[in-house]
């Protein structure tokens, strides 16, 4: 493997755990001789289409100053090859690629399609994986991803055959770093897999990168999966339709415990940090008693109280028919759409800011108001969650926020109170679950396989036509994988400005749940019907050959742009 000079290096480390890797149930056999199905413009020869100049669809003026170099450039489409424009036949291309933020099911295939388009348009072009995510750039450790190094991972779950990380490259040392690493590896490109967040930061490398005559193109692709990286443009995130299928076939298994046994009530927390998609998706899918979903309880300014309220007249009603058990479905951001959780939180990252690593008690001394109150009232341990440390991009941690216990806590006081009152007569018997690592490494689903699988070829495109600041697309998604329309738009169509760290920085705007939407107008319809019932739906066990194996989220088949 090249180890150019004092450059980067490989990881002696990460050579003994891609080594020890084994991939030999059958199923994982199976997988690994599966063929992801992709448009065949992908694999042949195609045109590139440049369209219009574009803007940000937010805070436009502030993101044009922000990215001087970057900023406006045109969509690109790829494009049969009618033969009348000079055609792309395959330089030889030296492509890092680097894996950011949370796993998804899927982006082992991001690679293979990557590794796939370079080596077969020319044998010499190589692929080289940034180690630990965006930390493998600033330090230069990397691996080089050949043909051997990437035949155990095809169609396979998790990262590991990089790993992942959520460094944000922010300063002025790390980017100098990444610059030098990246020339000494003599890269035409550098493609982010990531989210919101990690595709912001792979439009800052790009904008660095060009200002410093740096001939590397920067392509993102949009995985994650709690969905909301998805806006016009991106019509949906890869690993969610993996993780959305792992959650609700587990929860519908709870659902079928609950009503079996008769005496539980299985109180579920789904993963999504700030959009409540997978919650929905599961709710839709499996038919709870009850599911909260953030950006309704956000609009409608719903507190902590009434959500317990509501919990709490779920538990009574049903107990009046004789049903002490149940199924409950909670967002694990819920908590920050809570408008006086909300407040406090948003108090909270202003004192943590200013003091990263205040106590309790020095959080409490500094805040003022309902917040203070509210941060005094709940129960100690919820509220030292809250004070955790913020993630490298200052999001609140709330996958280690236990929001269901929180909520059952609250909810048994309020019941004793009324079995105090003569009001309630029944048995509560919680059971909390969170459901969240569980999905992000699976097995990836057909829909995910050929997705990212067809990624990795647009991004490969994209860098291979010399376009930098862009994020790899495919669309059209509920359609046949053969008929995906792919393209490439710049990162700066999709970004406003967020206050993060108490600062204003341009961010990649999220997808929260559509409220007017076809997916949360079903939900709404439905919901109160199955508040009394039993009426649990059973999606099942993903499937990979047979009559469900290619059906898609119902977020998906209803909100996709059916282009
Ligand atoms: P990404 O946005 O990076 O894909 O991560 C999503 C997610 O899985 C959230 O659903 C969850 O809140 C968070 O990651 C957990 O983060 P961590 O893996 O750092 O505990």
């Amino acid at each position: 493997m090249p180890t150019p000079g004092n450059g980067p290096q490989t990881s002696p480390v990460h050579e003994r755990v891609l080594e020890s890797v084994s991939c030999d149930s059958t199923l994982q056999k199976q997988r690994l001789a599966f063929l992801p199905r992709i448009n065949p413009l992908l694999t042949g020869p195609f045109q590139i289409r440049e369209g219009q100049s574009t803007t940000a669809m937010y805070d436009e003026e502030t993101i044009k100053k922000l990215f001087p170099q970057l900023y406006g450039q045109p969509t690109v489409s790829i494009v049969p090859y009618h033969g009348e424009e000079p055609i792309l036949i395959g330089r030889r291309l030296r492509i890092g690629v680097v894996l950011s933020g949370g796993p998804a099911a899927g982006g082992h295939n991001v690679i293979t399609g990557l590794h796939d388009y370079l080596v077969e348009r020319n044998t010499s072009s190589k692929l080289f994986g940034f180690i630990g995510g965006p930390s493998g750039i600033v330090d230069g450790e990397y691996t080089e991803l050949d043909a051997a190094a990437v035949k155990k991972f095809r169609n396979q779950g998790g990262f590991h055959i990089i790993g992942s990380g959520r460094t944000k490259i922010s300063q002025p040392e790390q980017f100098v770093k990444s610059r030098e690493v990246v020339k000494n590896l003599q890269l035409d490109g550098l493609v982010v897999v990531g989210g919101d967040d990690s595709n912001t930061n792979a439009m800052i490398l790009a904008e660095d990168f060009k200002k410093h005559d740096i001939p590397c193109c920067v392509v993102g692709c949009p995985k994650t999966i709690d969905n909301d990286l998805r806006n016009d443009q991106v019509e949906a995130s890869f690993g969610f339709d993996t993780a959305s299928k792992v959650y609700s076939n587990l929860v519908a298994n709870l659902g079928h415990d609950a009503v079996s046994a008769r005496k539980t009530y299985h109180v579920v927390r789904v993963m999504g940090r700030s959009a409540s998609h997978i919650a929905l998706e599961c709710a839709l899918q499996t038919r709870p008693n009850l599911c909260f979903i953030g950006e309704e309880v956000e609009l409608e300014g719903i507190t902590l109280t009434e959500v317990v309220k509501e919990f709490t007249d779920l538990v009574v009603n049903r107990a009046d028919i004789k049903k002490n058990y149940g199924l409950v479905v909670l967002p694990e951001g819920l908590v920050e759409f809570l408008s006086d959780v909300k407040a406090l939180i948003a108090a909270l990252n202003e004192i943590l800011a200013k003091s990263p690593g205040a106590t309790y008690e020095e959080c409490l001394s500094a805040l003022e108001g309902e917040s203070k109150e509210l941060f005094g009232n709940i129960p100690r341990e919820f509220a030292d969650q809250l004070i955790l440390e913020r993630d490298p991009h200052g999001n609140v941690q709330v996958a280690k926020i236990e929001a269901e216990r929180l909520l059952i806590g609250m909810v048994e006081k309020e019941l004793k109170k009324l079995k105090a009152a003569g009001v309630y007569t029944g048995k509560f018997s919680p059971q909390p679950h969170y459901m969240g690592y569980e999905g992000r490494c699976a097995l990836p689903t057909n829909f995910d396989t050929n997705y990212c699988y067809g990624l990795g070829h647009v991004a490969g495109a994209l860098i291979d036509s010399k376009h930098t600041g862009y994020i790899a697309t495919l669309s059209g998604l509920t359609r046949e994988p053969e008929k995906w329309v792919p393209a490439g738009y710049p990162l700066t169509m999709m970004m406003n400005v967020e206050r993060r760290h108490g600062k204003d920085v341009p961010v990649i705007k999220k997808k929260l749940v559509d409220l007017d939407g076809a997916a949360f107008e079903t939900f709404k319809a439905q919901r109160k019907s199955w508040m009394l019932s039993d009426d649990y739906r059973g999606p099942g066990p993903i499937q990979y050959w047979g009559p469900s194996a290619d059906d898609v989220t119902m977020t998906l088949a209803s909100e996709a742009r059916h282009n």
